[in-house]
C-alpha cells in the first residue's frame, strides 16, 4: 500500500471567505460591513487595501467553479455576508443579496462540488456597529441568529452544511484589544480584559443562538459546526511526560479554556477561569446551555503550534520560545510547526475529550512570497513543502484512529488577506489583481495530485 494513505471517504476541499474574494461590495443592495469601513480609514489596512473589488468573485464565480474542477475538489467551503442579506443587521431580508448565493451553489451542485456555508467570517454589518456596538452589546447574537435564521430558510433547500462562526477569537480578542500593526481587525479598543471578555461571550453565545436557528429553519437533515481556531500545544518529544505537559498546558494556551471549552464542554475551563480572575466575562444563567449546542462537526483552522516540554516546578509544563531564525512561512505568526494538525484534531479528541466529534480541517496553509516567473509561472516549493508535512501530520491522525474527516486547503486563490491586504499571498492560485487573471500556482498541481492519488505525494 502506499504510503501517507488517506481512506476511500475522505474529504478534499479549498476554503475562502466573502469579504476576501467577493468584491461588489455595493452592489444588488449590499450595505457596508465593519470591514468596509476599517478599510476606509487611511492607515488601518497595508496600502490602504480594501476588499471592494478583491478577487471580483461576484462576478467571476463561475469561472472560479471551474477551477475547482480543474482542481479535483468535491467540497468548497464558502462564507455568506451577512450585510448582503440583511444590510442593516436586523429586520427587511435583501433577496438580491441571497440571489447571489443560490446562483453560486447551483453552479457548485451543478459541478459535483458540495457547499460548505460559513455563516459569518467577520463582515458584521457596519449598522450594528452604529447602533449599539456590535459584539460589545448581548442583542447581536439575537440578531445574529435571525439573519440565520433568514438565509438558512432560503437557502437550505440546496446546501447542507453550515458553518456557524469563523474564529471567535480573531474578531473579537483581537478586534476590541490588540495593539499591533497592522490592527487585525475592526472593533473599539475597550477599556479592560473582562469587556473584551464579554465580545467573545457574545459570540458564543451567537454561535448557541445560530445552531438553534439553523436547525428550526433547514428544511431537510444538515450538519451544523463551528470553526475555531484552537491554539495547539505540541510536545517537544513525543515522551509520556511532555505528552502530559502539551495536554495540561492546552487549555491554558491563548484563549482554548474560554473559547473552545465551553462551545464543546458547556463550561469554561475551571483552571482557566480562575487564571482569567475578575477579567472573566458576566455568564447568565442559562447561556452555557445555549452555547453547548450539539455539534455535528467541529471545523479546525490550523496553521501553526507551540512547543511544549515537561519541567519539575509548577505548573508542571513549559511553553518554549522558538529560537532566533527558527523556520517561517510569510506571516509573523507562521512558525512552521506541521506537527500541529496532528496534536490539534488529538486534543480535541483526548484533552477536550471528545473523540466523538468527527473533525474537519476547514483552514490550513500559508502565505509565501510568490512570484510570476518569466515563463508565467509560479513555483511555491515553500509552499508545497509547507502543505505536504501537514498533510502528513493529517494522515498520521487519520491512520491513528482519530476522528478526521476532511480537508480545506486555504486558500483557493490569494485574495484580501485583511490588514495584510494584497500584500500576502495565501492561494495555491495566483490572482493577478490587475486583470483578474487566474493563474494557478505549482501547488495547486501539487494538490490536485494528492487529490487524485488520496495520499500524500
Ligand atoms: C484565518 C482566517 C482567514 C485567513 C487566514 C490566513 O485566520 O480565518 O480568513 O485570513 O487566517
Amino acid at each position: 500500500m502506499p504510503s501517507y494513505q488517506f481512506p476511500d471517504d475522505f474529504q478534499w476541499g479549498a476554503a475562502t471567505a466573502a469579504y476576501q474574494i467577493e468584491g461588489a461590495a455595493s452592489e444588488d443592495g449590499r450595505k457596508p460591513s465593519v470591514w468596509d469601513s476599517f478599510s476606509a480609514i487611511a492607515g488601518r489596512t497595508l496600502n490602504g487595501d480594501s476588499g471592494a473589488i478583491a478577487c471580483d468573485h461576484y462576478h467571476r464565480y463561475e469561472s472560479d467553479v471551474k477551477l475547482m474542477v480543474e482542481l479535483g475538489i468535491r467540497h468548497y467551503r464558502f462564507s455568506i455576508a451577512w450585510p448582503r442579506i440583511v444590510p442593516d443587521g436586523r429586520g427587511s431580508v435583501n433577496e438580491a443579496g441571497v440571489d447571489f448565493y443560490k446562483r453560486l451553489v447551483d453552479c457548485l451542485i451543478r459541478h459535483g462540488i458540495t457547499p460548505h456555508a460559513t455563516l459569518f467570517h467577520w463582515d458584521s454589518p457596519q449598522a450594528l456597529e452604529d447602533q449599539y456596538g456590535s459584539w460589545r452589546n448581548r442583542q447581536i447574537a439575537h440578531d445574529f441568529a435571525e439573519y440565520v435564521s433568514a438565509i438558512v430558510s432560503r437557502l437550505g433547500d440546496r446546501v447542507q452544511h453550515w458553518m456557524t462562526i469563523n474564529e471567535i477569537p480573531c474578531f473579537t480578542h483581537l478586534g476590541y484589544s490588540a495593539n499591533q500593526t497592522p490592527p487585525h481587525a475592526p472593533g473599539t479598543r475597550v477599556g479592560s480584559s473582562k469587556e473584551v471578555w464579554q465580545t467573545s461571550h457574545h459570540a458564543l453565545l451567537a454561535h448557541g443562538l445560530a445552531c438553534q436557528a439553523i436547525r428550526a429553519a433547514s428544511p431537510g437533515p444538515c450538519s451544523v459546526s463551528l470553526v475555531d481556531n484552537i491554539a495547539v500545544t505540541v510536545p517537544i518529544t513525543e515522551s509520556e511526560a511532555d505528552i502530559a505537559a502539551a495536554q495540561q498546558a492546552f487549555p491554558h494556551c491563548w484563549l482554548n479554556g474560554g473559547i473552545v471549552f465551553p462551545a464543546l464542554t458547556g463550561a469554561y475551563h475551571a483552571g482557566f477561569l480562575e487564571q482569567l480572575g475578575s477579567a472573566a466575562p458576566e455568564i447568565q444563567t442559562g447561556d452555557l446551555e445555549i452555547i453547548h449546542q450539539p455539534l455535528d462537526r467541529l471545523g479546525l483552522n490550523i496553521y501553526t503550534g507551540t512547543y511544549v516540554r515537561a519541567i519539575d516546578q509548577a505548573p508542571g509544563y513549559e511553553c518554549l520560545d522558538l529560537p532566533q531564525g527558527y523556520p517561517r512561512l510569510h506571516m509573523p505568526w507562521l512558525n512552521f510547526v506541521p506537527e500541529c494538525l496532528y496534536w490539534g484534531i488529538r486534543h480535541i479528541s483526548e484533552t477536550v475529550g471528545r473523540p466523538d466529534l468527527p473533525i474537519w480541517i476547514t483552514e490550513n496553509g500559508c502565505a509565501a512570497q510568490d512570484v510570476l516567473d518569466a515563463k508565467g509561472e509560479v513555483i511555491d516549493t515553500d509552499r508545497i513543502l509547507y502543505l505536504r508535512q501537514h498533510l502528513r501530520a493529517a494522515q498520521r491522525a487519520v491512520a491513528e484512529g482519530y476522528p478526521l474527516k476532511g480537508y480545506f486547503v486555504w486558500s483557493l486563490m490569494d485574495n484580501f488577506e485583511w490588514a495584510w491586504g494584497y500584500d500576502r499571498r495565501f492561494g495555491i492560485v495566483y490572482t493577478d489583481y490587475r486583470t483578474q487573471q487566474r493563474i494557478p500556482k505549482a501547488s495547486f498541481g501539487w494538490y490536485a495530485e494528492c487529490i487524485r492519488q488520496n495520499r500524500v505525494v
